[in-house]
């Protein structure tokens, strides 16, 4: 290999190089033969050149040459050569020049390619991941990789610039909930126990802080055994920041900061320097959910006052039974949305727990379709309340409030794609602020809304435990173009309030001792006030190369079936294994 090693890469030669020999590595990326003239493009992670074999080329050459097929990796020595201005190909970074190729030597064959390697491979995505390393090789994964190493160096560059301290912390940990279920680990030496894998480093970057630190990030891999969806992976990496001494105003300053430099540094984009902030509340009211996409209006507006001077029933009903009826207006849309169309509106409210969709259409004669009939007695105060026009479409949903609102922005959400009515190159960032701190679970019990270990605020510390459902926490979120980016919150650092709030989602005192322990002895030496953040650096990288897809910017992902095509895991493994850890394997007989 030493006398056939590259000179250059495929990337870089231009005109100046004209005469000079070179060696080039590479593979095959199109091999054509127009009359006997060999055109090769060769390509590198670089970029490519196009090599040519003339027909009077030696015959070990044309052999050699013939013989070559795509994704062959070869080493050709030539020389390189100005292409006339006729010839000149401006699309292609080598385009001004080709090389002569004078010696080739075949580094490596290629099997028969189960897809092609294109701008993007067209293959469907289990022969994608099964064939990871090619698919790898395409133009558009290779530019997404790039990108999340230049977002994770470009978190480094800043956060170090903060003064903040990259520390890691253990994989292999004890089973604390954190929301999802865990991956465990079982321990060879300490038969019948275990370790877990972390669903985030939560614990031990509170414990950071409590050992002055003061400012510390990692980038770090999470671990969660839930369902792998679009924008989740059961293995995924976060930015995970902790500070001391901080209000959530520090952490919100602090991460626009970091994103601010991310995307000015990697895409050359200058954000603006402070997100806009919503409430929760406010969020969902206005736009049905907690993660709104923000880069188009139409807002959810209250329709109720216009419930009771109307026989439509069904709307009674749902006010009597102190629900919410939400309208949201359709600019322009009326003549678009047939019948038809509108019930594929209505699927996806049901599938947020709705039971129907109502709507109407404006026109110069009255509202017109689907509970037209009810509300024309009302059309004038309806109109100017709602802002609607003719020729708008106004869809109304009638349910318990929080399935009001969210079934009605999901149709919110697919309308602002359907009718194109965003960039969808933009970026558009938002803090959701003042969440409530617990919510009830399907069973009618408490739980965190975020996680155990953020602070309730001031003004509720008294009277927390009177009515749960009102606290609002001291916890925030980061949107990004309808997606959560980060979660994050100030901490308790008091371990009599971490006590209480143990309490009201009906931990005791002894669960909490067993299972969170070291965290609260920690607290009782001392514990400075802290909080933190942690975006999600897969979601982060997904969004900004415009995927919708999370695979598409990890290298080795999962796929929807949580598992991986490539090395086929998970998998069984030898029974010795099994009994060196005092295992055994039951698995369930499957009903048919
Ligand atoms: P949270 O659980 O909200 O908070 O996670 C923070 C961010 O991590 C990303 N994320 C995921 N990305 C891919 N696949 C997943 N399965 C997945 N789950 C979460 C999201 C999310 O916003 N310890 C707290 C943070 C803190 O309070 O500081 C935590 O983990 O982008
Ligand atoms: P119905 O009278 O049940 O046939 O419903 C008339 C229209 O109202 C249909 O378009 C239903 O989809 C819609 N609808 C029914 N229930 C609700 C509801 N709770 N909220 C909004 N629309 C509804």
């Amino acid at each position: 290999m030493k006398e056939m090693q590259r000179t250059v890469t495929c990337g870089e030669l231009r005109k100046e190089f004209d005469g000079k020999e070179i060696i080039l590595n590479g593979w095959v990326h199109k091999n054509r033969n127009h009359g006997g003239v060999h055109f090769i493009n060769l390509r590198d992670k670089y970029g490519v050149t196009q090599v040519v074999i003339d027909e009077d080329a030696s015959e070990d050459i044309l052999n050699i040459a013939n013989d070559l097929k795509y994704e062959y990796c070869v080493a050709i020595k030539g020389i390189v050569r100005k292409r006339p201005d006729s010839m000149i190909n401006p699309d292609m970074k080598t385009g001004e020049i080709e090389v002569s190729a004078k010696e080739i030597v075949i580094l490596n064959k290629c099997d028969t390619l189960p897809f092609m390697i294109e701008e993007e491979s067209k293959a469907n995505e289990t022969l994608r991941l099964k064939y990871r390393y090619l698919d790898l090789r395409s133009d558009g994964m290779q530019k997404r990789i790039k990108l999340r190493s230049d977002v994770a160096y470009a978190t480094r560059e800043y956060l170090n610039s903060q003064g903040f301290m990259e520390i890691e912390t253990p994989t292999l940990i004890k089973a604390t909930p954190e929301g999802a279920r865990d991956f465990l680990v079982p321990s060879r030496i300490h038969p019948g126990k275990f370790f877990a894998l972390p669903q985030s480093p939560q614990l031990y970057k509170q414990i950071l802080m409590v050992s002055n630190f003061d400012k510390y990030f990692q980038i770090a891999r999470c671990y969660r055994d839930e369902d792998a969806r679009g924008d989740r992976q059961l293995e995924f990496t976060q930015i995970d920041i902790e500070q001391s001494f901080v209000s959530a105003n520090d952490i919100y300053k602090m991460t626009e900061g970091l994103m601010c430099h991310i995307f000015k540094k990697t895409m050359n984009i200058e954000l603006p320097t402070q997100f806009q902030r919503l409430t929760y509340m406010d969020a969902m009211n206005t736009y049905g959910s907690d993660k709104p996409e923000l880069r188009f209006d139409m807002k959810l507006q209250d329709f109720s006052s216009y419930v009771p001077n109307s026989d439509f029933s069904v709307f009674k009903t749902v006010l009597d039974n102190k629900g919410a009826v939400r309208a949201i207006v359709v600019p322009d849309a009326a003549p678009d949305y047939s019948r038809k169309k509108i019930t594929e509106l209505e699927e996806i409210a049901k599938q947020y727990g709705a039971n129907g969709l109502a709507w109407m259409k404006v026109t110069p004669e009255g509202f017109d379709g689907g509970v037209a009939k009810f509300y024309n007695n009302q059309f004038t105060e309806i109109c100017n309340g709602l802002s609607a026009k003719n020729n708008d479409l106004i869809l109304l949903m009638g349910a318990d409030w929080k399935t009001s609102v969210t079934s009605l922005g999901a149709v919110r959400k697919q309308i602002g794609i359907d009718r194109k009515l965003y960039d969808p190159s933009t970026f558009h960032f938002c803090w959701i602020v003042d969440f409530p701190l617990f919510e009830k679970n399907d069973e009618g019990n408490w739980e965190a809304c975020h996680h155990l270990f953020s602070m309730p605020q001031d003004h509720y510390l008294d009277t927390m435990e009177e009515n749960p459902g009102e606290v609002k926490g001291d916890l925030y979120d980061l949107v990004l173009n309808g997606y959560e980016l980060a979660s994050g919150s100030i901490r308790v650092h008091d371990p009599e309030i971490q006590k209480r709030i143990f309490s009201i989602v009906g931990i005791k005192e002894e669960e909490a001792m067993e299972k969170f322990g070291f965290l609260l002895e920690s607290f009782k030496f001392g514990a400075p006030p802290h909080g933190g953040i942690a975006p999600g650096l897969d979601r982060l990288v997904m969004i900004m190369a415009g995927e919708e897809s999370i695979r598409e910017v990890i290298p080795f992902p999962k796929n929807a079936m949580a598992m991986s095509p490539m090395d086929d895991c998970p998998a069984e493994v030898d029974p010795e294994q099994i009994r060196e850890l005092s295992l055994k394997i039951e698995i369930p007989v499957k009903e048919k």
